[in-house]
């Protein structure tokens, strides 16, 4: 019997990295997965390394698409158990460089696209009286991070947003979960995306980036496995921190002490 045996979820920017590999173990432990990405190419070959797994386009920054999707995974499936809103997008950009066009695209995937899915998941939810929501954070939204302003900004809006909607479900007797989960640097393209442009502008900060304790996907992946799970039904509007120190070592950990 697997952790989360039978249980039916929905994960956002299932393609590649952080929700790819949280699928992969999810699926391990008896999940039935639905993938779902902007990018259908990648989607398609992820789900199709994914035991059991099925693709499903979606763009999570429009509220149709979200309506749409979690009818038609009810409908399919007879119900929907996990949410992990894990879609997101980085932009490398201070306050001082940060213009309406960064601020609005960070904030359209990560706070608008996590807000639309809490929405739709808890609308089916609630009835079932039961469910656990998986919001991604980040470190940035623990402590300042003046390089990712509008990142930081939401990431916290989502912690934020994380508990309000488990002190609710808690106070209304819903029977859903919401966490959230703050990883620090985890080996996935978006991190060597980022450490790419930051070597091109800057070699001396790409060097302190290295200094810095990065994790593997598979770290993120088990503690979103153990939210989805029943072992979790205590844990409600956590903020859940992945990063072996790193937001209380001010992000440094020497390289010798990876684990
Ligand atoms: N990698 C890290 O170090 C790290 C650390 C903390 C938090 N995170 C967060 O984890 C999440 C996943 O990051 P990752 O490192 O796996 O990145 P990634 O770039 O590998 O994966 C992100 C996925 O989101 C998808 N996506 C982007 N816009 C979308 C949209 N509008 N609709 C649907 N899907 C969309 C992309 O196509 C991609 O498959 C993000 O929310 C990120 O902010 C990452």
């Amino acid at each position: 019997m697997g952790r989360v045996e039978n249980k039916v979820v929905l994960i956002t920017g299932a393609a590649s990295g952080l929700g790819l590999a949280s699928a992969r173990r999810l699926a391990e432990e008896g999940a039935s997965v639905v993938l779902a990405d902007i990018d259908e190419r990648l989607g398609r070959e992820a789900a199709a390394s994914v035991d059991g797994a099925v693709f499903e386009q979606l763009d999570v920054t429009s509220e149709a698409q979200w309506e749409a999707l979690v009818d038609r995974i009810v409908a399919q499936h007879g119900r929907l158990d996990v949410l992990f809103n894990c879609a997101g997008v980085v932009r490398l950009a201070s306050i001082e460089q940060t213009d309406e066009d960064i601020w609005r695209q960070v904030h359209s995937v990560g706070t608008d696209g996590t807000f639309y899915g809490c929405k739709h998941a808890l609308r089916v939810m609630k009835p079932a009286g039961s469910g656990s929501i998986i919001n991604m954070c980040s470190t940035a939204s623990i402590q300042g991070m003046p390089g990712v302003f509008a990142y930081a900004a939401s990431k916290s809006a989502i912690r934020g947003m994380t508990k309000s909607i488990a002190v609710l479900c808690a106070q209304e007797g819903y029977g859903v979960r919401c966490n959230s989960v703050h990883p620090g640097n985890m080996d996935t393209p978006m991190l060597r995306g980022v450490r790419t442009i930051v070597e091109e502008h800057n070699p001396a900060a790409a060097a302190g980036m290295d200094r810095i304790w990065v994790g593997e996907p598979l770290d993120v992946a088990n503690m979103v496995l153990f939210l989805a799970s029943d072992e979790a039904k205590a844990v409600n509007g956590a903020a859940m921190v992945v990063d072996n120190t790193s937001t209380i070592t001010e992000g440094v950990v020497p390289a010798e002490n990876k684990v």
